[in-house]
């Protein structure tokens, strides 16, 4: 099963939502719900073998989700790297490449919701 099909399922089912971008062999994922759950399958994918050195970015407690449509979005970076998804991780990230370990917790936030916001123009 991919994780796409795993994500969804097992999300819808525990009200967990949220966004996945990868490319150039790293992933960045946002994770919204109860903290239980949200914890529960963080300690999941972090014994996943697909991937390896996880580091958790931030964890706060939020008035709202930003990514409540999705119960995982996944955006594949190389898939369509348009000018104006380069020029918005250049804002945030202050570079082309597609590289979450270098981002700041703030930067990959602000890159996440920018990206969803984009992603959700795509699909209007
Ligand atoms: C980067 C990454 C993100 C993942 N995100 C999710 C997720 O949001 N939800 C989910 O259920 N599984 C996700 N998975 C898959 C889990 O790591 C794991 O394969 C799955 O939850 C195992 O479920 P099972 O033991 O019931 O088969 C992700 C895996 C990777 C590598």
């Amino acid at each position: 099963m991919t994780i796409m099909q795993k994500a969804a399922e097992h999300n819808s089912t525990r009200a967990i939502t949220g966004i996945l971008c990868y490319g150039s062999g790293q992933f960045l994922q946002a994770l919204e719900g109860d903290r239980h759950a949200v914890n529960a399958l963080y300690r999941q994918i972090i014994k996943d073998p697909r991937h390896s050195e996880c580091q958790v970015l931030s964890v706060e407690e939020i008035p709202a989700r930003d990514f409540a449509e999705w119960s995982m979005k996944i955006v594949d970076w190389n898939d369509s790297v348009t000018a104006d998804r380069e020029s918005m991780l250049l804002k945030h990230a202050g570079s082309r490449h597609f590289d979450p370990s270098h981002m700041s917790a703030s930067q990959a936030g602000a890159f996440l919701s920018d990206l969803a916001a984009m992603e959700r123009l795509l699909t209007e």
